[in-house]
C-alpha cells in the first residue's frame, strides 16, 4: 500500500485481540500501523506487535527488493508497536535504529540491544534521499520517551499514538476512505480518554511545536491515516487536552438490588426535563470504565451514585473513581448521590473523592435510606435543576 512516493503502509488489523493492554476493550479491534520508506536509503517507521503479522518481514523483503534496511526509527517503545524490534534487528544485523536516548535503557532492557543505536535529539535530521525526517521530542505521549517523525519531503507526520484510534481499518485506511463517524470518532476519544488524556498538558505542548508546521498527512500507529482532514484530528486533540466538553451528563451508578438505580432514572428524568438531549447513565458493573471515561471526557456534566458496601462505596465505582483519579478529566459540574440500608458509607466516599478532583459541585448529595419514594428524591430535584444551569451556562 503506497501512500506517497516510496512510502509504504504495513499495517495489520487485530480482531482476536479481546483487551488492549490487557485492560482496554477491542469491539472493532484495533490496527497497528508501521510504515517502510525505500528511498535512496531505507528506514522502517516503528514495527508492530509481536506476531500480529506472520508475513510482516517477507512484506518487507518483497518491497526492498533484496536492498538492505538501514534503519529502523522508533518513536515509542511499548510494544504494540515496538515489539518486532528483536525480529527486524536480527534479519537486518547492519541496522541502525534510530531512538532518543530515553528510549535506549528501554531498548536494552527488552531487546539487550546496546550497539548500532543512533541517538535522536530534537530537530535532527535524517536524509533519506528525497525524504529527509526530522524529529520531534514529544515526552508523555504517553511514554517518557515518545517522539515523532516528519517527513520534510511530503510534510507528513508520524505521531505514533497521537492521534490514532481503536478499530481495525475495513479496507479504508486513509480518513476519506472510511465513515469516520461511524466509530472511529468515538474509539479515538476512548483512545484518547483512557491512554493519552492523563497527558494532556503534554499534549498541548506537542501541539504547540507542531502549530505552523504544514501537514499534509498525519500517520499514526493506529487507525486511520488522516491525509483529508488532518487540522480535523489536530483539533479534536486539541479540544480534547484542553477539556472542553459539550452540554450533556453522564450518569453512572452502582446498584446491587435496583433502589440506587431508581434514583439514577429519576435524576436522568429530571435532567432530561430541563431540556438536556445528551445523558447517558451507566451501570457500573455492566459498562466497562473505558466506555464511561469517554463519555466523561466528551460531555460537561457527572453525576455518580453508590450504593454503601462495607461501609464504603461499591467496588466497581472505586474501580471507576480510582480511573478518574488517573486520568483526571477537568472542568467538570458534578452531583453525587448515594443508598444504604443501615449506616451508609457509600455516598461518604464519594463525596472525599470528589472533593479532591478540582470539580464543581453542582447542589448538595442525597443519600436514599432503603427504597426510594419521592420525598426521599425531593434534593435530586435541586441536583438535577442546578447540574443542567450549570451545563448550560
Ligand atoms: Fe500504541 Fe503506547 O502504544
Amino acid at each position: 500500500m503506497n501512500i506517497t512516493n516510496h512510502l509504504y503502509y504495513l499495517g495489520i488489523n487485530d480482531r482476536k485481540k479481546h483487551l488492549f493492554e490487557n485492560n482496554w476493550p477491542l469491539p472493532f479491534g484495533v490496527s497497528y500501523n508501521s510504515y517502510l520508506i525505500a528511498d535512496e536509503h531505507t528506514a522502517l517507521i516503528d514495527t508492530l506487535e509481536y506476531g500480529a503479522y506472520p508475513n510482516y518481514l517477507g512484506r518487507i523483503e518483497e518491497i526492498l527488493k533484496g536492498r538492505d534496511l538501514e534503519y529502523l526509527i522508533i518513536n515509542h517503545m511499548e510494544p504494540d508497536h515496538a515489539g518486532m524490534t528483536g525480529e527486524i534487528c536480527r534479519r537486518y544485523p547492519n541496522i541502525r535504529i534510530i531512538a532518543n536516548n530515553k528510549a535506549f535503557k528501554m531498548i536494552e532492557n527488552y531487546f539487550g540491544f546496546t550497539h548500532n543505536l543512533m541517538e535522536a535529539k530534537d530537530g535532527d535530521l535524517l536524509d533519506l534521499g528525497r525524504h529527509k525526517l526530522q524529529f520531534v521530542m514529544t515526552p508523555w505521549l504517553h511514554w517518557p520517551e515518545t517522539m515523532m517523525t516528519y517527513d520534510t519531503a511530503d510534510h507528513l507526520l508520524f505521531s505514533c499514538d497521537a492521534f490514532g484510534s481503536f478499530g481495525c481499518l475495513d479496507g479504508g485506511i486513509f480518513d476519506d476512505e472510511l465513515d469516520f463517524d461511524y466509530y472511529y470518532q468515538d474509539e479515538m476519544l476512548r483512545y484518547y480518554a483512557n491512554i493519552v488524556g492523563k497527558y494532556s498538558g503534554m499534549v498541548q505542548k506537542a501541539l504547540a511545536k507542531l502549530a505552523g508546521v504544514p501537514l499534509r498527512y498525519i500517520c499514526p500507529s493506529h487507525g486511520p491515516i488522516w491525509r483529508t482532514q488532518p487540522t480535523k484530528a489536530l483539533g479534536l486533540y486539541d479540544k480534547w487536552s484542553k477539556h472542553q466538553a459539550m452540554e450533556g451528563v453522564v450518569i453512572a451508578f452502582a446498584s446491587m438490588y435496583g433502589h440506587t438505580e431508581q434514583t439514577a432514572d429519576y435524576i436522568a428524568r429530571k435532567i432530561a426535563e430541563q431540556g438536556i438531549k445528551h445523558i447517558r447513565v451507566y451501570d457500573v458493573s455492566k459498562t466497562h470504565v473505558s466506555y464511561i471515561l469517554r463519555d466523561v471526557w466528551k460531555y460537561k456534566g457527572l453525576v455518580l451514585g453508590s450504593c454503601a458496601y462495607n461501609g464504603d462505596m461499591h467496588p466497581m465505582m472505586r474501580q471507576l473513581c480510582h480511573e478518574l483519579e488517573m486520568a483526571a478529566p477537568k472542568c467538570k459540574v458534578y452531583g453525587l448521590f448515594g443508598g444504604y440500608s443501615w449506616n451508609g458509607g457509600g455516598l461518604k466516599k464519594l463525596q472525599t473523592f470528589a472533593s479532591a478532583m478540582d470539580w464543581e459541585e453542582a447542589a448538595l448529595s442525597a443519600d436514599i435510606l432503603g427504597a426510594p419514594d419521592a420525598e426521599k428524591l425531593a434534593p435530586c430535584n435541586i441536583l438535577a435543576q442546578a447540574i443542567a444551569a450549570k451545563i448550560k451556562e
